[in-house]
């Protein structure tokens, strides 16, 4: 029984920073965040934007393809929870009009959630092969102003189907794994931005690459030459160019070839380049990158995926795309909803990092700004208040 992804659409919120903005304004120079970390520009949500309302709009985009009805399941994945009782999950819920019998839980453990709320959802699947998952990644990475992970920010959800004869691929059921606990990146309750050890993180993000890429390829039998492509969890896109540089020497015993490193991966960074780091959502944004920026046709290739999660948990698996997968794939979607967001400058997207719901108390309506489809218009009694637009 092949099970996998049927549908994967993403949003990003409609606004962006020019990476050589913020490299003037912060005296560094452009070469830095252009050819040292691969980034062009960063998403920039506005106040009346969250993790809720992206993954609404992600979510409603999948599920032009799938029958409501038959969603029995929502798995929220994220690491910028709004509450700490309430899954965001059922607001979204709320929003997509899904069905009164469909089950809602909220996933966390950095940026590899998204992979851990679709391993659940294959092992339900197989056990009910009617059932339909939806699993969301939403997230705003988000860094203290003028510090180093400034530039690496940025924000965005995935929404995917889960389910038994999957359009888009299969997931292939051997995965290699390497957990350890560590302090690289984490964000206590009390903090809206998180603490970074940089360095550290990068070296625990290649040491649980080449864990569970060993135990991988251990136990599926799968050889390096046998993944067409490759895609990285990808924090900034020099990030998934080292791991893939790494992987590659130590599979080969010599370094890779630049021509070679971008046939391998570069598909898959072209969205990330353009939106920054989107945490639990960036493998996903990159698989979709691959998929709908590849000429060659991908169906029957088997694509490796790297997803790592500070903290830290490092999986490798992989995946083989299906025959149909260009018929429900929305690369014209995603290049306007990308193209025709508006550039804003340092004052208002600083104006916008400042903006925090922590600072909310009580009755409090937000200003309209450019939204997709869903907004968050205010709080009443500390309460998130959502509308959908016409
Ligand atoms: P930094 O100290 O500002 O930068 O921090 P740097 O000095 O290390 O420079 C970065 C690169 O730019 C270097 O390249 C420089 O040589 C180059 P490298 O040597 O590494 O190949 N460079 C230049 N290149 C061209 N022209 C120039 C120039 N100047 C310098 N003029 C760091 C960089 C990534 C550490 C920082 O941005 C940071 O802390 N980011 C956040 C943490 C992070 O992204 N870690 C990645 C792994 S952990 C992860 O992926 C998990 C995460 O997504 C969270 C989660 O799981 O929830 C973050």
């Amino acid at each position: 029984m092949k099970i996998g992804i049927d549908v994967i659409k993403f949003y990003t919120a409609r606004y962006y920073l020019e990476a050589n903005d913020l490299a003037q304004s912060r005296d560094v120079d452009s070469g830095k965040y252009f050819k040292g970390l691969g980034i062009k520009k960063i998403s920039v949500m506005p106040p009346d934007e969250d993790i809720i309302t992206m993954a609404a709009n992600a979510g409603k985009e999948v599920l032009r393809y799938v029958d409501i009805n038959k969603v029995d399941m929502l798995l929220f994945a994220t690491e910028s929870g709004v509450d700490q009782s309430k899954s965001s999950g059922m607001w979204v819920h709320k929003l997509l009009n899904l069905p009164e019998t469909c089950r809602v839980v909220e996933l966390k453990q950095a940026c590899y959630s998204a992979t851990a709320a679709i391993r659940m959802a294959f092992a339900m699947v197989y056990q009910n092969p009617e059932s339909k998952i939806m699993v969301i990644a939403s997230d705003n990475a988000r860094y203290e102003l003028n510090s180093p992970g400034e530039p690496t920010q940025g924000c965005g959800a995935v929404a995917m189907i889960i389910s038994t004869n999957p359009r888009v691929l299969s997931l292939q059921n051997k995965a290699g794994v390497y957990a350890k606990d560590a302090m690289d990146f984490w964000r206590p309750n009390y903090r809206t931005e998180p603490f970074v050890n940089g360095g550290y993180s990068i070296e625990l993000y290649l040491k649980a690459l080449s864990e569970s890429w060993k135990q991988y390829s251990l136990i599926s039998g799968n050889l390096f030459d046998q993944h067409y492509k490759f895609c990285y969890h990808s924090p900034f896109p020099k990030m998934a160019e080292k791991a893939h540089a790494h992987l590659f020497k130590e599979n080969n015993n010599h370094e890779i070839d630049k021509s070679l490193l971008k046939t391998e991966i570069s598909g898959s960074l072209k969205y990330g380049r353009i939106i920054g780091n989107t945490y639990t959502a960036s493998l996903y944004i990159c698989l979709i990158s691959l998929l709908e920026n590849t000429k060659e046709n991908l169906a029957g290739k088997i694509i490796g995926l790297y997803s790592y999660g500070s903290g830290c948990i490092g999986e490798f698996f992989s995946v083989v795309i299906e025959a149909g997968y260009k018929e429900v794939i929305s690369a014209e979607l995603h290049d306007k909803l990308l193209n025709t967001r508006q550039r804003v400058s340092i004052s208002q997207y600083e104006a916008y990092h400042n903006f925090s719901d922590k600072m909310v108390e009580g009755n409090h309506n937000i200003p309209h700004y450019e939204d997709g489809q869903f907004r968050l218009f205010g709080f009443k009694d500390h309460m998130r208040l959502y509308e959908e637009l016409e």
